[in-house]
């Protein structure tokens, strides 16, 4: 039960609609997204500006109680929920939501934390310019959660990750300072770049309450292609020639399993529209200029003369391109209800992904026998989300330490995009150098010292 004047002075801070203390109303904030971490929050709290924010920060820092900062609670490492003492608050960014301004002639876009990502790149396109994150929860993921997260999605072999696209930030310190960063600037090297700090730092080591970020024109074409390749080495050969002929129109490249492609069909449905193979491939391409469709149609010509592709489909419509993009964005709801998995969101350099992939095959069948991979992701990014589906019979640790010893191998990293939350705490610590993981606790000393928020989330307590 929380110290009932800590519920009292944030009820007074907030007002009663804004502090939810009990009840149904706050299993949405108490467990994650993959029900891996069932939490027990103190209370939940949901400001409406930054200046509530930092008030809120004031009377946790003066109570002792953590806080946990929540946007759109689809992140996958179990970060934005709380541990199941009891004792730590959610601040909730939900009611900040608005979008602040959208300028497509100086391309940017001011958004609140809150906002839902997919709101953003409404905006964006209804300005005619193009907010180039994009990943399958961009429906309940905000802009405060990919700026925390510092996520990837579809779109970084061509735009970069989140961190790429951020001009400004405004964050609210452990100490309850507002740091105002919002500067529409592409240009300024006026002292420390403090905002890259705070992307991808999860909630541990400030808040983000707003946050500006850059925009691109938006293609006038675009083309989607889904093919059938008889290996990751051949899909590694169509990415080489889609580069030749596409050059850096090239805005997603995607390798689908085949289990990927059967947990599509089992839990969602849908079918691909080609011949079954091992794997697929599935390429957008964008661009303002005329020739972006012939161009596609020649490459697939020669991705079958030079037998690259085994079968392979072009879009027609928007309709069939979104049909084409279904099956990859149903996989991940796909493996869940399929039962129990273990994730593993790794990067290796981009031309080992088929040596990885056979090799770490190789280790699992030997060292958890039984299991199942369902292997897919960014290729183009050199990010496979290798997740190893298991049953009661297996020992997660022992999956764990089989993928990521492998891609420690590889020289590889175990958080391609997903970031470390709880749920690789332990893994970080184990494969970062002792170096880097002492200044990682040096800048959370410096910045949290009463370890304030999101305590146990990428740093071991
Ligand atoms: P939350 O889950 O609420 O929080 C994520 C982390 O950020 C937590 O540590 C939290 O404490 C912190 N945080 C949240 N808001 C703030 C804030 N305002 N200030 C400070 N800290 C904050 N991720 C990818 O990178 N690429 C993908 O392709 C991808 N695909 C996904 C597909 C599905 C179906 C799902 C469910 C998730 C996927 N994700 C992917 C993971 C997730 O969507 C991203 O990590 C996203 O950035 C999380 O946004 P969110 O608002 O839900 O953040
Ligand atoms: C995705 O790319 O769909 C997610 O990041 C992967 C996952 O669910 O593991
Ligand atoms: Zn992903």
């Amino acid at each position: 039960m929380m110290p009932r004047d800590l519920l009292e002075r944030l009820t007074g801070l907030l007002g009663p609609a804004a502090v939810l203390a009990e009840g149904p109303d706050l299993e949405p904030y108490a467990v994650d997204w993959r029900k891996l971490f069932p939490g027990k929050p103190a209370c939940v709290v949901r400001p409406s500006s930054a200046e509530q924010v930092a008030g809120i920060v004031r009377i946790c820092r003066e109570a002792g109680a953590a806080i946990v900062p929540q946007g759109g609670n689809t992140g996958l490492a179990g970060g934005a929920v709380p541990d199941a003492s009891g004792t730590q608050v959610v601040l909730s960014l939900n009611r900040m939501a608005a979008i602040r301004n959208v300028d497509p002639v100086g391309l940017t876009l001011e958004a609140e934390a809150g906002c839902i990502l997919k709101v953003a790149q409404d905006a964006a396109a209804a300005a005619g310019r193009l907010l180039p994150i994009s990943l399958a929860a961009e429906g309940s993921a905000t802009i405060g959660g990919v700026v925390a997260a510092n996520a990837g999605g579809v779109n970084v072999l061509r735009y970069g990750m989140t961190r790429s696209l951020v001009l400004g930030l405004e964050v609210v310190l452990p100490d309850g300072t507002i740091a105002n960063g919002l500067r529409r600037l592409r240009k300024d090297n006026a002292g420390y770049d403090w905002k890259q700090l705070f992307i991808g730092s999860e909630g541990t080591l400030g808040i983000v309450t707003a946050a500006i970020l850059r925009l691109l024109p938006r293609p006038k074409h675009s083309v989607t292609a889904l093919l059938s390749v008889v290996d990751p080495a051949a899909a590694l050969r169509l990415l080489e020639l889609a580069q030749d002929e596409l050059g850096d129109q090239i805005s997603a490249f995607e390798l689908i399993s085949a289990t990927s492609m059967q947990l599509v069909a089992k839990h969602a449905g849908l079918k691909t529209p080609i011949a079954e193979g091992e794997w697929f491939v599935l390429i957008e391409a964008a661009s303002s200029l005329a020739g972006l469709r012939e161009a596609a149609e020649a490459m697939l010509g020669m991705a079958f003369e030079r037998e690259i592709a085994l079968d392979g489909v072009i879009a027609e419509s928007g309709a069939q391109a979104a049909q084409l993009w279904a099956l990859r964005e149903h996989v991940t709801e796909s493996e869940a209800r399929e039962g129990k998995s273990v994730k593993h969101d790794v990067s290796v350099p981009l031309t080992e992904v088929p040596r990885f992939l056979h090799e770490a095959g190789e280790a699992l069948a030997a060292g958890a026998p039984g299991t199942r991979v369902n292997a897919f992701g960014h290729l183009g990014d050199g990010n496979i989300h290798y997740n190893v589906l298991v049953d009661h019979g297996h020992d997660p640790n022992v999956v764990n330490r089989i993928v990521h010893d492998m891609v420690a191998a590889f020289g590889g990293s175990i958080s391609a995009e997903h970031g470390i939350g709880q749920y690789r705490v332990g893994e970080l610590a184990r494969y970062r150098a002792s170096t880097e993981m002492e200044l990682a606790r040096r800048l959370k000393r410096a910045l949290d010292p009463e370890s304030l928020l999101n305590p146990g989330k990428v740093l071991l307590p």
